[in-house]
């Protein structure tokens, strides 16, 4: 599985693991080789594909238009650069949800063509065949619930979801329901913090967080925003560790001003 064969690579067992002795699990998008090299060598746990990169990297308003295609340019990109972390892909909007055998023709895909080690899909028991098959085939499945982006246009709103006990008490069944028929992991995306904590008590497997408080297994965030390189985006949950927008932006506009004012380059750059 890896090339260096001194590194340990994190599996979906590893998952289990990490749960069971209460070590949280660490986890970061990346969607480009570069970004994810540096990802994995700072020993994130896991490295999600994430749809998200229809915004990050192709500006779109929502995730719904990125393709399969797209996803797996992305994804083989993540993985040529990873050695030791779990790598989860997307299922992107409309590669799964139609039929069960379209999900399975699209994971087999991403598995096949990325050479990823999971794929990850939005939604519980309305999209039990699809994941019924693509478990069936060996290929390990994430769940994702809550705040769901694909079905952005049914929310309406990126709001926090499942404040109404009848929406929280569906999302702890379709959590029970991902677990039990075998995901390894469930992505848990801004519901209130208590709700997350009776999730994680009654599933058997991970709960990563994001915007669903301290009381999970562990915590994804986009790597672009929690390193500050976008900025128009700013919820409550997003911790940024730097503020790569303005460090950017800045050496940029050095570079401009000396190639204006001649100053790039010198005679020791150049032949
Ligand atoms: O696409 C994505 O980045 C995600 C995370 C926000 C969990 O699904």
């Amino acid at each position: 599985m890896s090339v260096n064969s001194n590194v340990k690579r994190i599996t979906t067992e590893s998952f289990r693991k990490m749960k069971e002795i209460g070590k949280k699990i660490s986890m970061l998008t990346s969607y480009d080789y570069t970004l994810a090299k540096m990802v994995d060598n700072a020993g994130v746990d896991a490295i999600l594909v994430g749809d998200s990169a229809s915004n990050v990297m192709a500006g779109h308003e929502t995730t719904l238009p990125i393709t399969l295609d797209q996803m797996i340019y992305h994804a083989s990109s993540v993985v040529r650069a990873v050695e030791h972390a779990l790598v989860v892909v997307d299922l992107p909007f409309g590669s799964y949800q139609s039929d069960s055998q379209k999900a399975l023709d699209s994971s087999i895909r991403i598995m096949k063509e990325s050479g990823a080690h999971a794929v990850k899909l939005e939604g519980g028991k309305e999209i039990e065949k699809s994941i019924e098959k693509i478990l069936k085939a060996g290929i390990p499945v994430m769940g994702h619930l809550g705040l769901t982006p694909q079905s952005i246009y049914k929310f309406g709103t990126y709001q926090v979801r499942a404040k109404e006990e009848q929406e929280a008490e569906e999302l702890i069944e379709n959590a029970k329901f991902l677990s039990d028929i075998g995901c390894f992991g469930i992505v848990l995306e801004k519901i209130p913090s208590e709700l997350a904590r009776k999730v994680t008590e009654q599933v058997d497997v991970p709960t990563i967080g994001i915007g669903a408080g301290a009381h999970v297994d562990g915590q994804i965030l986009v790597l672009h925003d929690m390193l500050g390189m976008t900025h128009e985006f700013s919820p409550r949950f997003l911790r940024r560790y730097l503020n790569l927008h303005d460090e950017i932006v800045g050496a940029i506009k050095n570079y401009v001003s000396d190639v204006r004012e001649s100053k790039f380059p010198t005679d020791e750059e150049s032949y």
